[in-house]
């Protein structure tokens, strides 16, 4: 593997299943695989899960871990190329990537959309710089449309809890005061679809995702009935996606925060979300405090889908 941006970058799904059981079975199988190799994660938005589980995942593989948070202590990046830099932005993104290449071997990019430009955020720009720039393997930590290490975590979590070769998997919007991108959404459907399980995404009418992520899944309006059978129910917020709606919230309609009245027409269904997590928003106290609440062992698995594909980042190198 040399790059890892989505779940296209995985050849074989099946065989990633397998290394992550291995690996979480003995996470330090390849403590010896890292020796002499720095890994460089650099960070334009907070975090608290990716930042502690990749880098854990590198100390598994026995690799040095540096960490830049771009705004704090780093020089203002200007992104933008033609631009007269007589503003805020000492130094140049241009520069600032082959430097930060030159200190590593591999690095993870953790760059939000902005909601300035939708075709910037859909096309990846500042990602895509990273990867062209740097002249090392790049791996997403969460860029504008995509979050695969959460949606790989996601798959482990799954497969390790369901009872049926073909669970009912439900993505839901919930409510949320701020803006939020569509990274996790549409990483979540894009590697859902990439299983054979049935697939549901409901959401209030606005909120519709890239079709190019949606795909064949299913799309519901009726929340309730869309809930009906679920198996796994996969909460998050995101903006608004299409026109000139793109990046805008359109609705806090807490009818859609998931709470015991949803969760009763499941077939007993486990709850997920990624984390961080608005409680009384998203979902209340009492669901994700439930028995069948997965946001500790999902956030636990991150741990073992970074080290798979550091593992394979690694295993490339040679
Ligand atoms: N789920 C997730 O990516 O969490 P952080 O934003 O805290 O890294």
């Amino acid at each position: 593997m040399r790059n890892f941006t989505s779940v296209n970058d995985i050849c074989d799904l099946k065989k990633a299943l397998e290394e992550a059981f291995e690996i979480k079975a003995d996470r330090y199988k390849y403590c010896d695989l890292g020796k002499n190799k720095t890994l460089m994660m650099v960070f334009f938005n907070s975090s608290l899960r990716t930042r502690l589980s990749t880098q854990k995942a590198a100390l598994n593989l026995g690799m040095n871990v540096i960490v830049l948070d771009i705004n704090q202590g780093a020089w203002k990046l200007e992104t933008e190329r033609g631009v007269i830099m007589d503003g805020d932005k000492p130094e140049h993104i241009l520069e600032a990537i082959p430097v930060m290449g030159s200190y590593c071997d591999v690095i993870g990019v953790r760059s939000f959309a902005r909601f300035e430009n939708k075709a910037d955020d859909y096309n990846e720009v500042i990602l895509n710089q990273f990867i062209k720039y740097s002249g090392r393997p790049v791996f997403s930590m969460e860029a504008a449309t995509r979050h695969p290490l959460q949606s790989f975590a996601d798959l482990i979590t799954i497969e390790e809890h369901k009872t049926k070769a073909r669970p009912k998997v439900v993505l839901t919007w919930a409510p949320h005061p701020k803006a939020l991108p569509q990274a996790v959404p549409n990483s979540f459907a894009e590697w859902m679809n990439a299983t054979d399980y049935e697939f549901v995404i409901t959401h209030p009418k606005g909120y519709e995702l890239d079709p190019a992520f949606v795909g064949n899944a299913r799309v519901e309006y009726d929340q309730m009935k869309a809930f009906e059978g679920a198996d796994f129910v996969y909460a998050k917020n995101w903006a608004a996606y299409t026109g000139d709606n793109y990046g805008k919230v359109l609705s806090t309609d807490r009818e859609w925060t998931v709470s015991d009245r949803q969760m009763a027409v499941t077939n007993n269904a486990y709850f997920m979300h990624c984390l961080p997590v608005r409680r009384n928003m998203i979902v209340t106290d009492d669901v994700i405090e439930s028995e069948r609440s997965l946001v500790i062992p999902e956030a636990a698995n991150r741990e073992i889908s970074a080290t798979v594909v550091l593992k394979n980042i690694l295993e490339g190198l040679k």
